[in-house]
């Protein structure tokens, strides 16, 4: 950022601001973080494009927002500090392979998922893994394992509703002990209030983190679709899967709005071989920074 000529704040939460000193009412940016194992693109390409589109405009303001896979503490942090931009828009990699198989480079994001994550423990009886009878058994992890078929189900029945159990925690944990109890983690998410909500209720858990599901601001989509259309592309328009830093904005009041680029790979995501072409990064910055300068 001060290569750029960037004047940086870096706030409580370890947020970083980079501004140009002119329309810090606008912000670009994304968040400084991934998941374990993860790619080179999800959040970082917000961030390093939306430094150089500050830079070209000359105008606005870029922020790198901290800790966001694990529940967007920073973007949050920033909320409650009350000092947020009037708009914001960020630059992400679609993370699927939509845009792949359209051929086409960007997207504007129509609305972010509502995401809910938290955990079921199952319990049981440990014992002797060979001693008990298998009659009369209370396994813990046979009980998550039969919840976790119920947990991929239900999510089946619902119509663009999806659910993961991404991590188990089995206790005592040794091979020739009988489960006494596991931690089971659930990830729910779905595209509107009424899913979102059935979805949580049938699986039944008390989500730990949830953010509703929230639509962009239409003053920000429709300035990224006449940038994208002034170009002479075609306009997709995508409901994002994933949650981002501008749906906690975006709840927080404050116009937000995506721009979404092609993913390679099959649109792999949170893993090694995410990837997105010199040519579409170019393209997309391009169109960060004339919208910027647009807002
Ligand atoms: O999990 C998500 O949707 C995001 O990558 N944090
Ligand atoms: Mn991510
Ligand atoms: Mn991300």
């Amino acid at each position: 950022m001060e290569e750029a000529g960037l004047a940086v704040e870096v706030d409580d939460a370890g947020n970083l601001i980079g501004r140009s000193g002119k329309d810090d009412g606008v912000w670009v940016g994304s968040h400084l973080d991934s998941v374990p194992n993860g790619g080179k693109f999800d959040g970082m390409l917000g961030v390093v494009g939306g430094i150089d589109a500050v830079a070209r405009a000359g105008r606005g303001s870029v922020v790198a927002f901290r800790d966001e896979e694990r529940g967007c503490a920073g973007s949050r942090a920033r909320v409650a500090s009350g000092r947020l931009p009037r708009r914001y828009v960020e630059l992400h990699i679609e993370q699927g392979p939509v845009l792949l198989e359209a051929d086409e480079p960007l997207a504007v994001v129509t609305g972010i998922t509502g995401l809910a994550r938290g955990e079921i423990v199952t319990s049981g009886r440990a014992g002797h893994a060979g001693t008990v009878p298998m009659a009369g058994r209370a396994d813990a992890l046979v009980a998550a394992a039969e919840l976790i078929l119920r947990v991929r189900d239900t999510a089946a029945r619902i119509e663009g509703a999806v659910a993961t159990v991404g991590r188990l925690e089995v206790e005592p944990g040794a091979p020739n002990v009988i489960p006494q109890r596991v931690v089971v983690s659930i990830d729910a998410r779905a595209p509107d209030r009424v899913r979102f909500g059935e979805l949580i209720a049938a699986i039944g858990f008390e989500p730990t983190y949830r953010v509703e599901p929230v639509a962009m601001a239409a003053v920000v989509r429709d300035t990224l679709r006449a940038t994208i259309a002034a170009r002479g592309l075609p306009v997709l328009e995508l409901a994002s899967g994933a949650g981002h830093d501008a749906g906690i904005l975006a709840a927080a009041g404050v116009e937000s709005g995506m721009l979404f680029v092609r993913s390679q790979n099959g649109g792999v995501s949170h893993h090694p071989d995410e990837l997105t072409t010199d040519e579409d990064v170019a393209l997309a910055v391009d169109v960060l920074a004339e919208t910027l300068s647009r807002l």
